[in-house]
Formats: structure tokens, C-alpha cells, sequence
């Protein structure tokens, strides 16, 4: 019998579909809780994306034998990921990132382990980037631990301890984060009975949208047209940022890099990345403070802007406002920032492939049929 008094939740919020170790976001205080850590004390405080790596799939940050067999691992993996390049196809010869990372780690198959995921997803991003570049891919040096060797894959340079460790910041920040989409899609095609790649190939196409992982390229550019409004060199003139941030709104098109589905207040991530990007200023003599001395204007200017349209709904700077100005700073180019996503989140997709294994449930909802009726079916006139 058709339910047409059972709630509609389009987008699924408020549903609860699980439970999980693995991390639990608190929308209205802003906390994210990994395996039972703030994240305010693992990003940037020296712990690395093995170690994440080993708090989510081991479910205790790693000793010293263990962070080091994880990180063993999961250089093997970027060095067999890196031997399969040439059998790829035309998998990384694509305009979008996403979509070549997704068509490279297709071609693994089957229940890979998640160390050799991580791995592989790691170095399919930056051969790339590479590509795109018109350069070589980079060999990956398996004495590395991830962060340093992905920045070296992707910008063809050695990476400073200092980088590396803000590369660890951002891993670490957004290596999980509650049931969000493409965590979900890959528990629903885990529940299936499917394979690890499988899952993980459909999780890469969810994070891919705008809505989801794809907006820190975005934002960048918005930032970077604020910043041509001013001479080089110069900061913009006040009221730029507002008047930037008006005109799109009026066009109807959204802010990037503000708004949250769970967080009513900033969220705790965009903190981090802004603290990892004031310790990078630091050590690089104060080069970059033009950027983040914008970024910080635009979002002051966004937030009063969309506090003005919606009093009653919070939208205030997401992880991926500051993750564009991060990553800028770190090198990357903005095509690389959703796979770069990608390159951390691998390691939350993997805990809840396992997770959901355990689970052993087909997740199945239910949809209300608005469409005709049949006729044999419909009530007599
Ligand atoms: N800029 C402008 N308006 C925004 C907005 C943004 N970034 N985010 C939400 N809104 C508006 C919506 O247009 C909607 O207005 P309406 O009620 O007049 O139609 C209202 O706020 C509620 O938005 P809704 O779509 O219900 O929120 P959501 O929970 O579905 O969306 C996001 C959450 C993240 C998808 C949304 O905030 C967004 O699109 N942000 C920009 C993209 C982004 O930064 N993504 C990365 C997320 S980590």
C-alpha cells in the first residue's frame, strides 16, 4: 500500500542510517570528533595521514611500528599504482581531475586493501596533474610518508617539512566527516554486496559535485576576481568584496565555500585550515598574507550578505573556503583541490566500507510514486 503520510526528506536530514566509530559532527556547537579526537587536536598538531589512516581503519592513533607499517603500505601502493600508469587507457588524459581519478582507480578491481588505495588515489591525482602540466609523472619515493611525496608527485619539486606537514593538516581534517554524500554513497554500494573499488569509484563521483567537494577551485577564482578588481599588488578597495558578493547573489548563484547541511555555526574545520595557513605565512616570511588577508575580507563580506537574505538560517565559511587558499599556498594547482580532497577523505570511504560490511544490511529506502496510474487500477468514474 502507497505511505502518502509517511515524511518526505529529500535530501535525507535528520535520518539516521547508521552508527559509527568513525567520527560524529556536531552541527550546532561546531565539533567534529574523530574516532574519539577533536579535530582541533589532530590537524596540525604533528599527527600524519598514516596516522589517520590508523585511527580510522585500526580505530587508536598507531604507535611508532605500526605508523610505519601503514606508511610502508601505503608507499607500496603508490608505487604499484604508479606501475599500472601506462595501462590506464586514456583514464588521465581527461580535462577534470575528478573524472580521471575516477576512471583510474577503475581500473583496479576487486576487495584492494585500503592502504593501497589510499595510495593509488594519491598518485593517479598527481600524474594528472602532471599531464595537464605537459610534464612526466613523477616516480613516487616509497622512504616518503604521503603528504611529502604527493606534493613532490604533483609539483615535480621537493616538498619542505613545513608543507608537508600542513598537506598532514588538511589530510587529517578531511579524512571523515559523519554521513556526508559521497560517504553515504559508498556505504549504499557497499551494502549491495559490491566491492571495495567499486565503492570508492562512485564515492569519488559524488564528492566530484559543486555542492559537495568540488567548490574550493571555485572559491579561489572568486577570490581572485575580487583581487582583480584592485591594481597588482594593491588590496582591493573597500566594498569590493561586498559589492563582488552582491552581484552573485542577485544573479541567483550561490556563494562557494559558505553554507553547511550540519553546521548552524563556522565550522571547526575551516579554523584549522586557517590556523595551517598562518603557520605556512610564517615560515615563508609573510609572502603569501595577501591571499589570506582577502580571504578573510570575502568572508567576513559573505557571511554579513547571506546573514542579510537568510536571518533565520546560519551560512557561515565551510572546510572549503580556506582549503582553496591552503592548497593554493601550498602549490597545488586549483584543477588538483577536489582530488586532493579525495587523496584524504580515501581514508574515511575505506572505515566505512568496512564498517558497513559488518553491518551486513541492504540500505534501501523507500520512494511516493506521483506518477499515472494505471488504468485497470484507477477508481471507477
Ligand atoms: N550561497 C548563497 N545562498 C546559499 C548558500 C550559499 N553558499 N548556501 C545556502 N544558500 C541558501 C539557499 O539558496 C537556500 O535559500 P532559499 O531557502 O531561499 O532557497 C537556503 O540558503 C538554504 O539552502 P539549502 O539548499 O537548503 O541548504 P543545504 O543544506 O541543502 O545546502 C550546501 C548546503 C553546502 C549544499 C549549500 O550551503 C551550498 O550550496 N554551499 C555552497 C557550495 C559549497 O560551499 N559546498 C561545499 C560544502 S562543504
Amino acid at each position: 500500500m502507497r505511505d502518502v503520510a509517511a515524511p518526505l526528506a529529500s535530501g535525507l536530514e535528520g535520518v539516521v542510517v547508521a552508527e559509527t566509530r568513525l567520527s560524529e559532527v556536531d552541527g550546532e556547537r561546531g565539533r567534529l570528533t574523530l574516532a574519539g579526537h577533536d579535530v582541533e587536536d589532530l590537524a596540525g598538531g604533528g599527527v600524519t595521514f598514516e596516522d589517520a589512516c590508523g585511527l580510522l581503519w585500526g580505530g587508536a592513533l598507531p604507535g611508532e611500528a605500526e605508523r610505519e607499517s601503514l606508511r610502508r603500505a601505503i608507499a607500496e601502493g603508490r608505487t604499484r599504482a604508479f606501475a599500472l600508469l601506462g595501462r590506464l587507457g586514456d583514464a588521465l588524459q581527461v580535462g577534470d581531475g575528478m573524472d580521471a581519478i575516477r576512471a583510474a582507480v577503475a581500473h583496479l578491481s576487486g576487495d584492494v586493501p585500503p592502504a593501497a588505495i589510499a595510495g593509488a588515489v594519491a598518485t593517479f591525482a598527481a600524474a594528472w596533474a602532471r599531464r595537464c602540466a605537459g610534464e612526466a609523472p613523477v616516480a613516487p619515493d616509497p622512504a616518503l610518508r604521503l603528504s611529502a611525496d604527493y606534493l613532490r608527485m604533483a609539483r615535480g619539486a621537493a616538498a619542505s617539512e613545513a608543507e608537508a606537514r600542513e598537506l598532514d593538516t588538511y589530510l587529517v581534517t578531511v579524512s571523515d566527516h559523519g554521513m556526508n554524500a559521497s560517504t553515504f554513497t559508498a556505504r549504499v554500494v557497499t551494502s549491495t554486496g559490491s566491492d571495495a573499488i567499486s565503492a570508492v569509484v562512485a564515492a569519488i563521483g559524488a564528492l566530484k559535485g559543486p555542492l559537495h567537494g568540488g567548490a574550493p577551485g571555485p572559491v579561489l577564482d572568486m577570490l581572485d576576481a575580487i583581487a582583480a578588481k584592485a591594481g597588482e599588488g594593491s588590496a582591493p578597495p573597500p566594498g569590493c568584496a561586498e559589492r563582488w558578493i552582491q552581484a552573485e547573489l542577485a544573479a541567483g548563484r550561490r556563494i562557494m565555500g559558505m553554507g553547511h547541511r550540519i553546521y548552524r555555526v563556522r565550522d571547526p574545520r575551516a579554523a584549522v585550515l586557517e590556523r595551517a595557513i598562518e603557520r605556512l605565512e610564517r615560515t615563508a616570511g609573510g609572502a603569501r598574507s595577501a591571499r589570506l588577508a582577502l580571504a578573510r575580507e570575502v568572508e567576513r563580506a559573505a557571511e554579513a550578505a547571506l546573514r542579510a537574505r537568510h536571518p533565520d538560517r546560519p551560512l557561515r565559511a565551510n572546510v572549503e573556503f580556506y582549503t582553496a587558499v591552503l592548497l593554493d599556498a601550498l602549490g597545488l594547482p586549483r584543477a588538483l583541490f577536489a582530488p586532493t580532497f579525495a587523496v584524504g577523505r580515501v581514508a574515511g570511504w575505506c572505515a566505512h566500507i568496512d564498517e558497513q560490511r559488518r553491518v551486513g544490511r541492504l540500505i534501501r529506502p523507500s520512494s511516493r510514486y506521483i506518477g499515472g496510474v494505471p488504468e485497470a487500477a484507477a477508481p471507477p468514474h
